[in-house]
């Protein structure tokens, strides 16, 4: 037992045989061939990741950038050089794939251009996919390049460092403002919340 909890791969995979056997036990395997069936599982891939994404963008914003200023300077490349590549991969790939799962379930329901064109009754998860694109984009293009810099992936003057540091924790700080509007928009096409 102990083994599994060793590795997060085994933790992963126990993980997924759990819910297998959850899925037998239900009787779920005689609806794979039911469209509704797949519908509700993309849902389920698109909270999955956005947990991943939104999660590691939490931790940054609550715990890793106010905890910075009270680590002593010889110990800060731990974070700067190790855990923030790490956490950094996982959360611009979380990204991915939440927009992803997201545009491939607006399409299964087929509603994603009246979504998009914000009509009703499409207005909350329409407003949910902008807000959640907006935060896309700058996890890809204003995050992710200027992290790049800071971490030293991409070589600047030291100025340019510091900027870089600046607009990117800006555009963090953006990303979760947004991610409070955009949490309840996608929560509210289903529950008649908006
Ligand atoms: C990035 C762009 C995103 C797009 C295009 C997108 C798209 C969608 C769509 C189409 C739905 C189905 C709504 C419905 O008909 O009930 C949905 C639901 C949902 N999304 Fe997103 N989404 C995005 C980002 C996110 C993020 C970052 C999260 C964070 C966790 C998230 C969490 C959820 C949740 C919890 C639901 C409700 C599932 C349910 O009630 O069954 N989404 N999203």
């Amino acid at each position: 037992m102990g083994a599994i909890f060793q590795s997060l791969g085994r933790t992963i995979t126990a993980g997924v045989v759990i819910l297998l056997v959850v899925m037998a036990v239900a009787g779920t395997y005689a609806k794979l061939g039911d469209m509704e069936w797949w519908r509700f599982f993309f849902r389920y891939l698109h909270v999955l990741s956005g947990v991943m994404w939104i999660g590691l963008l939490w931790y940054f914003n609550f715990v890793q950038t106010p905890s910075m200023p009270k680590i002593p300077d010889e110990q800060k490349p731990a974070v700067s050089k190790v855990i923030a590549p790490t956490a950094l991969f996982w959360f611009r790939w979380g990204a991915m794939s939440t927009i992803i799962t997201g545009l491939i379930l607006a399409t299964m329901n087929n509603y994603i251009g009246q979504a998009l064109a914000l009509q009703k009754p499409f207005t909350a998860i329409g407003l949910g996919m902008w807000l959640g694109a907006i935060m896309w984009f700058n996890v890809w293009f204003i995050i992710w390049p200027n992290q790049k810099k800071v971490l030293g992936i991409v070589t600047v003057s030291p100025e340019e460092k510091a900027a870089a540091a600046k607009r990117a924790g800006m555009t963090s700080r953006i990303n979760t403002m947004l991610s409070i509007p955009m949490l309840f928009c996608m929560v509210a096409q289903q529950n008649a919340g908006l």
